[in-house]
C-alpha cells in the first residue's frame, strides 16, 4: 500500500467513461484481479466477462508476462525510440506482421488504440501527400464508429455524446457512413446479419459527393464494438474494400478489439478476408499488461514517404513510449502465450457456447436484441421510458451482486470472455443477467 494522507477517500481522482455522481454513492472498487474472476473490495467475486475492458483475453495474473516483464524490468528499463533502436522492437514488429499474414508490412508502435487511430490517420494524409496528391485530407468514419479519444478518433468516430462538446476542435470535412445496423431487419441474428450489405454502397454517395480526389481514407471497426458488438453484414466489408480499391482510397480497419484473436482469427481482416491498407491495434497485444498499441501498414505507404536527403525525418510523428521495452517484453510473451497454448483456436471453440448461453435470451421480457460473433456479444435492453440508459446501469450494478462483471454502454450490455474462461463461466452468463435484470427492476 502507498501513503496516503487519506486513506479510503475517493475525491481526488475523476474516472475515465464514468457516471462520477453515481460511482460515488455506488462505488464499484477492484481489490485484486485471479485469472477469470476480479475480486472486489467488499469481497465479492465477479467473473470479468469482458476481460477488462475487451484486453484481457489471456486472463489477469498470467505468469509468462509476469516474469518477462520483471526481467525486462531490470534489463533494459526504457530504451529511446527516436533515432535508436531496441531490437525486441524489430523482433516483434516482425512477429505481429507475420501473424496478421502480411510479412511485408510494417509496425508503428505506440501507447494505446487512441493513439494508434490518430497515427493511422495521419499516415493516410501523409501518404498521399507524398504522392502528390495533397487534396486528398478528407477522412471517412461511420456512425456508431469508436475510434478512441483523441481529436483524430472523434473526428472519426461516431458517438454522439463523445462528439458534441468539441465540434469546432474536430478535424475538419470528416464525413461519416451510416451505421450498418437495423433492427427490425437483423435481430437476433447470430454472426453476420444477411442484410445491409448495401449500406456499403454509401460509400459510393460520398465519393460522388466529395469526389474521390479529396478522400484519403475511410476508417471503420470491423466489427464495432463499443457501441455494442455490431457484425458487419455478409458481404459489407468486402464491398467497402471493392469501392475504396476503385477510387485509389486507403481502408483502415481499427483492430483495437477484433484483433489477436477475438474472432478466432488473428485479425478480423483474416476472419472476413478482406485485406485493409491499415490496421490499429492495441489491446490484447500484451494482454493489457503494460500498454502497447501499434499499426500495420502496407509496404507502399511506408514507401511512399521514403524521398528527400536520408538524414532527414520522413514522418514527424511518434511518442515517448513508442515501443516502449516493458510493452515489447509483454507483448513477446502474450505472443507466445498465444501460440504455444492454442488460444486463437480456443476463442473460436468458445464462441458457440457464448452465443448459444446469450441467444438463449430471446423472448425474454426487456431484452430487445441480442448479438454474437466470435468470441464478442451483446444484449440490447429496453430502456425504461423517458430515462436512457438507467436499466443499463442498474442491470450493471446488479449483476455484481450476481458474480458478473459486463461491459455497461447506454442499455447495452457487451461481453468478451478471456480465451481461458471456463465454458461452465461462459454458460452462466445468461442466467447472471436474468436474475440482474430482475433485481434491477425491483429497484425504485
Ligand atoms: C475500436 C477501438 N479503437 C480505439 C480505441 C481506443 O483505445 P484506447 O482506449 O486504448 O485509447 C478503442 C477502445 O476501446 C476501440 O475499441
Amino acid at each position: 500500500m502507498t501513503s496516503n494522507a487519506r486513506p479510503n477517500d475517493r475525491n481526488a481522482l475523476w474516472l475515465p467513461y464514468t457516471a462520477a455522481r453515481r460511482f460515488a454513492v455506488h462505488p464499484r472498487m477492484i481489490a485484486r484481479a485471479e485469472r477469470c474472476h476480479y475480486v472486489l473490495e467488499d469481497g465479492r467475486r465477479v467473473f470479468d466477462s469482458i476481460s477488462g475492458l475487451w484486453c484481457c483475453p489471456l486472463g489477469h495474473g498470467h505468469a509468462r508476462i509476469a516474469e518477462a516483464v520483471q526481467r525486462q524490468m531490470l534489463d533494459v528499463d526504457y530504451a529511446p525510440g527516436f533515432q535508436m533502436g531496441y531490437r525486441p522492437a524489430f523482433d516483434l514488429a516482425a512477429r505481429i506482421a507475420d501473424f496478421a499474414e502480411r510479412p511485408d508490412d510494417k509496425v508503428f508502435f505506440v501507447n494505446s488504440g487512441s493513439e494508434a487511430v490518430d497515427t493511422a490517420l495521419k499516415m493516410a494524409i501523409g501518404y498521399h501527400r507524398a504522392r502528390g496528391d495533397a487534396a486528398r485530407t478528407r477522412l471517412i468514419g461511420r456512425e456508431r464508429g469508436y475510434h478512441g479519444s483523441g481529436m483524430g478518433g472523434i473526428s472519426v468516430g461516431g458517438i454522439v455524446p463523445n462528439r458534441r462538446a468539441f465540434s469546432s476542435m474536430m478535424i475538419p470535412g470528416v464525413d461519416h457512413l451510416p451505421h450498418s445496423y437495423n433492427r427490425a431487419e437483423t435481430a437476433f441474428t447470430r454472426g453476420q446479419p444477411a442484410w445491409g450489405k448495401h449500406l456499403a454502397d454509401e460509400l459510393e454517395r460520398l465519393v460522388g459527393l466529395h469526389d474521390a480526389s479529396t478522400i484519403a481514407a475511410v476508417i471503420v471497426e470491423p466489427v464495432a464494438g463499443s457501441t455494442g458488438v455490431l457484425p458487419p453484414p455478409v458481404g459489407y466489408l468486402e464491398r467497402l474494400r471493392e469501392i475504396c480499391t476503385a477510387h485509389g482510397i486507403l481502408l483502415i480497419f481499427d483492430e483495437v478489439i477484433t484483433g489477436f484473436g477475438r474472432l478466432g482469427a488473428p485479425f478480423a481482416a483474416q476472419a472476413f478476408g478482406v485485406r485493409p491498407d491499415m490496421i490499429t491495434f492495441a489491446k490484447a497485444v500484451t494482454n493489457a499488461v503494460i500498454p502497447l498499441g501499434g499499426v500495420i501498414l502496407a509496404p507502399e505507404i511506408h514507401e511512399a514517404f521514403l524521398s528527400g536527403p536520408d538524414h532527414l525525418i520522413e514522418f514527424a510523428h511518434g511518442y515517448t513510449y513508442s515501443g516502449h521495452p516493458m510493452a515489447i517484453a509483454a507483448g513477446h510473451a502474450a505472443l507466445d502465450a498465444l501460440a504455444d497454448d492454442n488460444l486463437v483456436a480456443r476463442a473460436a471453440s468458445l464462441s458457440g457456447a457464448l452465443a448459444d448461453t446469450l441467444h438463449s435470451l430471446e423472448g425474454t421480457p426487456g431484452i430487445a436484441d441480442v448479438r454474437s460473433i466470435g468470441l464478442m456479444a451483446a444484449v440490447d435492453l429496453v430502456p425504461i421510458p423517458g430515462q436512457p440508459g438507467l436499466r443499463g446501469m442498474r442491470v450493471f450494478e446488479a449483476a455484481l451482486d450476481q458474480g458478473l462483471y459486463i461491459r455497461l454502454t447506454g442499455d447495452t450490455l457487451a461481453v468478451a470472455p478471456p480465451f481461458v474462461a471456463e465454458e461452465a463461466d461462459i454458460r452462466q452468463i445468461a442466467s447472471q443477467v436474468q436474475a440482474a435484470m430482475a433485481a434491477a427492476d425491483r429497484v425504485h
